[in-house]
């Protein structure tokens, strides 16, 4: 990590204290949770903490069986939080018999977590291709190589395939996976936690309600 990285790290230590005392109020935290959130994120991107895109991804399957893995939030919009995936993975199959899902951000110097709840959908093809040619090349390719979820014999049969991919693919632009693309989470609550000193945490829920959002305060 550079001396820079560690500076940051620092500071936002310094804000996170600086909240356990100060905390999350309903007059600063306004009545448009995406408001908030882009600033929360902003001030994740900005304050040297490790991949602050990284969010986990809980799904269910039909009968209710719930798992979780960590996906990379790609973009956000009023309309919902998006990431990116292979659409016959494991995740999958339980969005396409259970489209709901919760996403996770935790920001641990900020000492700050987002809590995401909605319905699900893919995004449009023309979105995901979009998104697929700004990837590096060696990402578009293990897109097409890996049949993700799915056992593998090998390590080798994945490098193997890979190279074929390459090869396929020789002196043209990589084309987007029919079996790859983007899913948007479209929230009906989003809840904002800021830890604050002797675990009396701050809870803000924002629920949608008709084209608003409703805001309660919650018990730590
Ligand atoms: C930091 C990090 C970022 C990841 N980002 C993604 C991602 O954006 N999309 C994705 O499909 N998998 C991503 N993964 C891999 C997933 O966690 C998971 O292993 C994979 O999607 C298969 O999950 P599934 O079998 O439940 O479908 C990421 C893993 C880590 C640790």
């Amino acid at each position: 990590m550079s001396i820079l990285a560690k500076l940051r790290l620092v500071l936002s230590l310094g804000q996170g204290i600086k909240s356990l005392t100060h905390g999350l109020i309903e007059k600063e935290a306004g009545l448009d949770p995406f408001r908030l959130f882009s600033e929360w994120f902003q001030h994740a991107k900005t304050s040297g903490v490790a991949l602050p895109e990284a969010m986990t991804l809980a799904t269910a399957s039909k009968d209710g069986a719930p798992s979780a893995r960590i996906v990379l939030l790609k973009s956000f919009d009023p309309h919902g939080f998006i990431f990116y995936t292979n659409y016959d993975s494991r995740k999958c199959r339980d969005l396409e018999e259970n489209p709901c899902a919760a996403l996770i951000c935790h920001w641990t110097v900020l000492q700050r977590q987002v809590r995401i709840e909605g319905s699900v959908e893919r995004t449009g093809r023309e979105e995901s291709t979009e998104y697929f040619r700004t990837r590096a090349r060696g990402s578009q390719i293990g897109a097409w190589a890996s049949t993700q979820s799915a056992s593998l014999e090998s390590y080798d049969q994945l490098v193997r395939r890979t190279t074929e991919f390459d090869q396929k693919f020789k002196g043209q632009d990589v084309p987007l996976p029919p079996f790859w693309g983007g899913y948007i989470v479209r929230p009906t609550r989003i809840e904002f936690w800021q830890g604050r000193a002797n675990r009396l945490h701050d809870r803000l829920l924002y629920e949608r309600e008709g084209s608003g959002w409703k805001v309660t305060r919650l018990n730590p």
